[in-house]
């Protein structure tokens, strides 16, 4: 069975909401519990949480403390994580669903990385610093990235031996992947599993939580 990785240790800034964005109250609970939630409903028992300075680990997970960028915070928990395949959450998308775990560690089947991932509705273009647009690109072909992001362990633990300037830049772990050669295949998922980043996000998060019913004891 897998390991969930649960990245928390980020401060929040864009938020603003004055502590670290993952202990943010959201619909009555830490932001932090809806994710674990889901990782618990998809049957892995294992979770490693990378915290900010003064926050204590949900019980039954193991705490390290984060690092400077989100993949030092990815490393310092991959090191405390027992063997075993690994998925990696963000703890900033509450709304996650026990499926997407599922889905994204059933299609390391046939990859190394594979990555929740919504379809792009938007037309996407490129356009230089003088605003003049460069290039339309093709829709059908793009995908906004989320988490949870599944991996094979070793290629995770290689992607991570990159530069540390290198991954202070990465904003997934997909990407180092990538660029150590390893095959990465998008899980469709859907744009309900957002990132939440502003007061915006948080009060959107918050209406469609407020009514979900606690989950049901574990047994
Ligand atoms: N994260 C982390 N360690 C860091 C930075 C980020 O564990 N040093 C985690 C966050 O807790 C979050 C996820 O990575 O769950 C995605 O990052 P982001 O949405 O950018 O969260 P923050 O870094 O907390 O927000 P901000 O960038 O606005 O400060
Ligand atoms: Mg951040």
């Amino acid at each position: 069975m897998a390991v969930a990785l649960l990245v928390a240790a980020g401060s929040g800034e864009r938020l603003g909401a004055g502590r670290p964005k993952a202990f943010v109250e959201l619909a009555g609970r830490p932001m932090l519990a809806w994710s674990l939630d889901a990782v618990r409903a998809a049957g892995i028992a294992e979770i490693v949480v990378a915290l900010p300075a003064g926050e204590d680990a949900p019980s039954g997970t193991v705490g390290v403390p984060g690092g400077a960028t989100r993949s030092a915070s990815v490393r310092a928990a991959l090191a405390a994580a027992p063997p075993g395949d690994v998925v990696v959450h963000d703890a900033a998308r509450p709304l996650v669903t026990p499926e997407t775990f599922t889905a994204t560690l059933a299609a390391l089947a046939h990859a190394d990385c594979a990555i929740a991932a919504a379809p792009v509705p938007d037309t996407i273009k490129e356009a230089g610093d003088d605003r003049v647009v460069t290039a339309t690109l093709d829709r059908s072909r793009l995908w906004a990235i989320q988490t949870p992001q599944a991996f094979r362990r070793a290629a995770l633990e290689q992607a991570l031996t990159q530069p540390d300037e290198l991954l202070a830049q990465a904003t997934d772990d997909a990407w180092l992947v990538e660029r150590t050669g390893g095959t990465v295949r998008v899980v469709e998922s859907t744009p309900a599993n957002f990132k939440v980043t502003t007061a915006h996000d948080l009060r959107i998060a918050e209406l469609l939580l407020a009514d979900r019913l606690p989950p049901a004891p574990a047994h």
